[in-house]
């Protein structure tokens, strides 16, 4: 495929309007696709309080951000959004089943060349290509909360991914002011991988009185420059995700990946960080 004009991101939640966000602004077409209006609404009253923010900083003309809403169109139909996706990002929750069922949807729903792409943090990009009839051209996107902001796209390279479609999306990152990495499908990628294992260590720290949330966090943004500690890092991205992250990595790597109890009992209590107004701290 030589360029990429259309691109279906399903889900709209913050990932996925995110990701759309950054696609209408590099001048995609772009159909931001989730199963309800008010999904959809919160969706892209996100796009456009982050767009404010950047012409705010004058990052970006009034004019560019404008033009980018404009090139979002909002459906609720998986079949409307694929059928003349050039590029297919899927951003649904981290359930492997829900995944599966959805690219066995999109190869039947997308034109023959389109590139199916995931946005796991760590499921497996060759188990989901393979619910495809073109394991070849499925391959792993993934970007960084908040999208607008994080420089990295994570490619991620599943078992039987071609190396044309690597180089389509290398190309397609780079289109969109981010700084791509290329790495082999494996549990947790490289990001997901070492970034967990701070915040499961840090979690275990504040069940052990190791020290508060604050200092733990102090530690790593002042010892470490970490722009956010591990702990404000877990509310930001949301404890729920975190733990079915964990869940997922105990299975396939180990021990050290093991959920800390506390946080079972945190997403159990409701407390899932920035989204539900209290984590580790209060919001
Ligand atoms: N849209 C537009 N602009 C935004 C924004 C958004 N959603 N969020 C922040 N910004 C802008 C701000 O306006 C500000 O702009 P200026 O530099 O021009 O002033 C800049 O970003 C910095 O923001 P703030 O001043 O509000 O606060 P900050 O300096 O603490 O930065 C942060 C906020 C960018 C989130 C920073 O703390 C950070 O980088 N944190 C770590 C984030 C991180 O690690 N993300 C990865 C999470 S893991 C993941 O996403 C993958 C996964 O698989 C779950």
């Amino acid at each position: 495929m030589s360029e990429i004009r259309t691109v279906a991101v399903i889900g709209a939640g913050t990932m996925g309007h995110g990701i759309a966000q950054v696609c209408a602004v590099a001048g995609c077409d772009v159909l931001l696709q989730d199963v309800s209006e008010e999904a959809l609404e919160r969706g892209l009253a996100g796009v456009r309080a982050s767009l404010e923010r950047l012409v705010a900083k004058e990052r970006l003309s009034k004019e560019d951000a404008d033009a980018a809403v404009g090139r979002i169109e909002a459906v609720t139909s998986v079949a409307e959004a694929a059928q003349d996706a050039d590029l297919v990002v899927e951003a649904v929750p981290e359930k492997i089943a829900l995944k599966l069922e959805l690219f066995a949807e999109l190869a039947e729903r997308t034109p023959e060349g389109a590139i199916l792409a995931t946005n796991t943090s760590s499921l497996s990009v060759t188990e989901i290509a393979a619910a495809t009839d073109r394991p070849e051209r499925c391959v792993g996107l993934h970007f960084f909360n908040p999208v607008p902001i994080m420089p990295l796209l994570e490619i991620i390279r599943g078992l039987r991914t071609d190396e044309a479609t690597v180089e389509t999306v290398l190309a397609f990152g780079r289109r969109l002011g981010k700084e791509p990495i290329v790495v082999n499908d494996w549990p947790g990628f490289a990001t997901s991988r070492l970034g967990i294992i701070l915040g499961c260590e840090a979690i275990r720290m504040v069940e052990q009185g190791v020290a508060s949330p604050e200092a733990i966090d102090k530690a790593m943004e002042l010892g470490y420059r970490h722009p956010m500690g591990p702990l404000r890092l877990t509310d930001l991205v949301g404890l729920d995700v975190r733990l079915h992250i964990m869940e997922h990595l105990h299975r396939e790597l180990g021990e050290q990946f093991r959920p800390p109890a506390l946080l079972r009992q945190m997403v159990r209590a409701g407390k899932l960080g920035r989204k539900s107004g209290e984590g580790f701290y209060r919001y």
